[in-house]
């Protein structure tokens, strides 16, 4: 039985302020959830979350990493980095990362292999634009990124991370994929896996959507068979809306 888990990416957003008192809001009401709960902040405030969620269940991710431990490279932090200050989780090859600043496959691949070699957990991002969707290339597109971006990657390794499957139409629009239609998808990433690393590594890996996902339509979305949890930008932001999500 994979355990679901949903995480939260703040993207660029949120003051020190805010964060003491969305972690005060979740704490005291959190419970016990059924997922795994992890909270992707921007870098400089992962120290101050980390500080916060000592001994809880919440879990702390960075959006991004370089592949090299250290080096020449101005303005870059290192899975290394992450990992020497606590952090267990990290986005890798968000859609926003990709348009933005330019990250191909191959740089997926190369963090993923890192994060993977440090004992982070990475959540590899994958999904098709809107005009992809519309020339029904949805399975060629996320079936590449994921060869690529998890080339060379022993069977063993790939249970160990996370597939976010984020249709780039569907982030920040308010557009949502269906259920079925992201379990469609999530399944064929799924038998993606197992072509490529063996059944075992397919029933274990865990496969989220991600995507204007809400309180409102979470429920649906994971009661699919294939969906084992959730990725959400704007819906994380509020603490309200982040403890109705779990
Ligand atoms: P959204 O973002 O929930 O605001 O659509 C999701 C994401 O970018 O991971």
């Amino acid at each position: 039985m994979r355990k679901s888990v949903i995480a939260g990416n703040w993207k660029m957003h949120k003051s020190l302020k805010e964060i003491d008192i969305f972690v005060e809001n979740i704490l005291n009401s959190i419970g016990t959830p059924t997922s795994d709960v992890v909270l992707c902040a921007p870098y400089v405030y992962l120290p101050r979350l980390l500080d916060l969620t000592k001994g809880t269940i919440i879990k702390i991710g960075a959006q991004n990493m370089h592949y090299e431990d250290k080096g020449a490279y101005t303005g870059e932090v290192s899975g290394e980095m992450l990992k020497d200050i606590g952090v267990d989780y990290v986005i890798i090859g968000h859609s926003e990362r990709r348009q933005y600043y330019n990250e191909t496959d191959n740089d997926v691949n190369l963090k993923t292999k890192k994060a993977l070699s440090l004992g982070l957990t990475p959540i590899v991002c994958v999904g098709e634009t809107e005009s992809e969707k519309e020339e029904f290339r949805t399975e060629e597109v996320v079936k590449g990124q994921i060869l690529v971006g998890l080339k060379n990657i022993s069977s063993d390794d790939i249970s160990k991370l996370i597939i976010a499957y984020e249709p780039i139409w569907a982030i920040g629009t308010g557009k949502v994929a269906t259920s079925n239609d992201a379990n469609k998808v999530i399944g064929f990433i799924r038998e993606v896996i197992k072509n490529e690393f063996g059944e075992k590594s397919a029933n274990e890996i865990r496969i989220q959507y991600g995507g204007s996902v809400k309180p409102d339509n979470i429920k649906e979305l994971l009661a699919q068979s294939d969906v084992d949890g959730a990725l959400v930008g704007g819906a994380s932001l509020n603490p309200n809306d982040f403890l109705a999500l779990l």
